[in-house]
């Protein structure tokens, strides 16, 4: 497909892949290059103080940093000496102008986990390039002043999706609305095939020249909007989108491609997750970024809970809420319209909180939306609320996250058949606790006994909760070797108490345990 001003990527592009390597064009290099302080500045969108820390010096570094990520031209001369010159131009990731050369994109450096054993060309598997239009004005989140169809490179919510998204080793993954292709380059390192789509014919040649330049092998690239180039295709065992989720007054196709989806508040969002157990294959996992309304006198978690299509667990957590004004200033000033004249902001600013108004939305949540298609009759949904810090990566805690709710199933489907108490099911197995989780007691200096005792995860979601004696003592003495209802008993006749009566109320505080991940069914 010819893309008017974009690469194409050909024979020339290892070649520059070669290049960029051998001049440490990659994450490390760039932070050995500009510093701590110019090379944060330049994430931010700020170029001032790596033009200075980069200037004069004509290394290849240097220049592949002035070329390619501060967009300045340089000298074909001085070009030369940095990347095979010609062959860059005749690809188109550069043009000439008299004496001087441009890039035609942005090349950023970006580290992606290496598949095991690397991608076999000998050359660092974790090394890769994002291949994007730049940002906007300085200072400015995205794309202010630049043509709607820009593809942006990769941001804080890509970055968000990829460290959640789970690398477990499958046959087909698909990346939707895949932009610059970052999710794409992610998924290559251990799919067999990726799918990638996007309604932007530009995003596409992003994806594939991203793919290319990183060594990865070349996606399947559809164009087209949500599931419709993938209509036919069997279910995949990876769905990722970070999709265009913004809340926004714009409609069809009149916003910028990268944000505004062009549907009336999270119908967009909506429509994704609906849509998505139609297109996982059994086991298979769906993970996206969403926002969503909450509106007066709604629970947003029925809300969310009701998105979720049928035969799919599913485990959705907030992140942060803003009220309808801030989130109408974010995006705004993402747009730059902040800058602009001061008439023009009003009138959108008007026309956001009109948008809001007419569904009667106070806010925007925004979260990850995870699925697993299961099957299974009785669906385990949860929704939540984690504004608090994780460890990130948590792709495995996603994945054990939802292993523990087919544990629960099975368990519970033991506790239905137990006429005394309904617990036989949990109360059967052995739990280990999970690593890293301490104890804390909290209570006045000096006194005997702590008023709580809080288990407290230091990976993954970093979960704490509250516990009682009983708990604690249980918590502590899962090593895996005794069932559960053993270590009940004894710490019944321990401390004195009927073990038929520990028995009954163990299920109120194990089975949330279990579900958060403080302990772990053994083995
Ligand atoms: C927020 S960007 C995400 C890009 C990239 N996947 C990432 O994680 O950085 C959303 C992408 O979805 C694309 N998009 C917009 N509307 C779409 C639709 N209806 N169907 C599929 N993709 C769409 C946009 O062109 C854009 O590339």
């Amino acid at each position: 497909m010819r893309i008017t001003g974009l690469p194409a990527p050909g024979p020339g592009t290892p070649r520059l892949r070669e290049a960029l390597l051998t001049a440490s064009f990659t994450p490390e290099g760039l932070l050995d290059l500009l510093g701590p302080s110019a090379h944060a500045a330049l994430a931010r969108g700020e170029t001032v103080p790596a033009l200075r820390a980069t200037h004069p010096d004509d290394g290849p570094l240097a220049v592949l940093t002035r070329l390619f990520l501060l967009r300045r031209p340089v000298a074909y001369g001085v070009a030369r000496g940095a990347l095979p010159l010609d062959e860059a131009l005749g690809e188109g990731w550069l043009t000439r102008d008299g004496d001087e050369v441009r890039a035609t994109v942005e090349v950023r450096p970006y580290a992606t986990e290496g598949a095991p054993g690397g991608d076999g060309d000998g050359a660092g598997s974790r090394d890769g390039w994002i291949v994007s239009d730049s940002r906007g004005a300085p200072g400015a989140d995205g794309a202010a002043g630049q043509a709607p169809d820009v593809v942006l490179g990769a941001g804080g919510a890509s970055a968000t999706l990829a460290a959640l998204t789970v690398r477990t080793p499958v046959a087909r993954a698909l990346d939707l609305g895949t932009g610059s292709g970052v999710q794409a380059l992610h998924a290559s390192r251990h799919a067999d095939l990726v799918t990638a789509t996007d309604v932007n014919p530009r995003a596409l040649r992003m994806t594939a020249l991203t793919l290319a330049l990183s060594g990865a092998p070349p996606a399947d690239l559809r164009l087209g909007s949500l599931f419709d180039p993938v209509a036919d295709e069997p279910g995949y065992d990876l769905i990722v989108s970070n999709p265009p989720f913004v809340i926004s007054p714009a409609r069809d196709g009149a916003g910028l491609t990268y944000r505004d989806g062009g549907m009336a508040g999270d119908a967009l969002c909506r429509t994704l997750v609906r849509r998505s157990a139609a297109h996982l294959a059994e086991g298979g996992h769906c993970q996206l970024l969403a926002n969503w309304e909450r509106t007066e006198g709604e629970d947003w978690r029925e809300r969310l809970a009701a998105w979720v299509p049928p035969g799919c667990d599913a485990w959705i957590v907030r992140r942060e809420e803003q009220d309808v004004a801030e989130y109408a200033e974010l995006w705004l000033r993402d747009a730059g319209l902040h800058r602009g004249d001061r008439a023009a902001y009003e009138a959108a600013y008007g026309a956001w909180l009109d948008e809001f108004a007419a569904r009667g939305a106070l806010a925007v949540g925004f979260g990850w939306v995870m699925l697993r298609r299961t099957g299974a009759e009785r669906p385990a949904i949860r929704v939540e609320d984690w504004p608090h810090a994780v460890e990130q990566p948590l792709g495995d805690t996603v994945l054990a996250h939802f292993a523990r709710q087919d544990f629960l199933r099975d368990r519970a489907r033991d506790d239905d058949r137990d006429r005394d108490g309904g617990q036989a099911g949990l109360l059967s197995a052995r739990y280990v606790l999970a690593e890293g989780v301490v104890q804390e007691q909290v209570g006045a200096p000096g006194a005997e006994d702590p008023e709580h005792i809080v288990l407290r995860q230091r990976h993954g979601m970093m979960r704490a909760t509250a516990l009682d004696t009983v708990g604690a003592g249980f918590a502590g003495s899962c090593d895996g070797t005794l069932v559960a209802g053993t270590i009940l008993d004894a710490i019944a006749s321990l401390l004195g108490e009927d073990p038929f009566t520990l028995r009954e109320g163990a299920g109120a505080w194990l089975r949330p345990l279990v579900e958060q991940g403080f302990l772990l069914p053994a083995g």
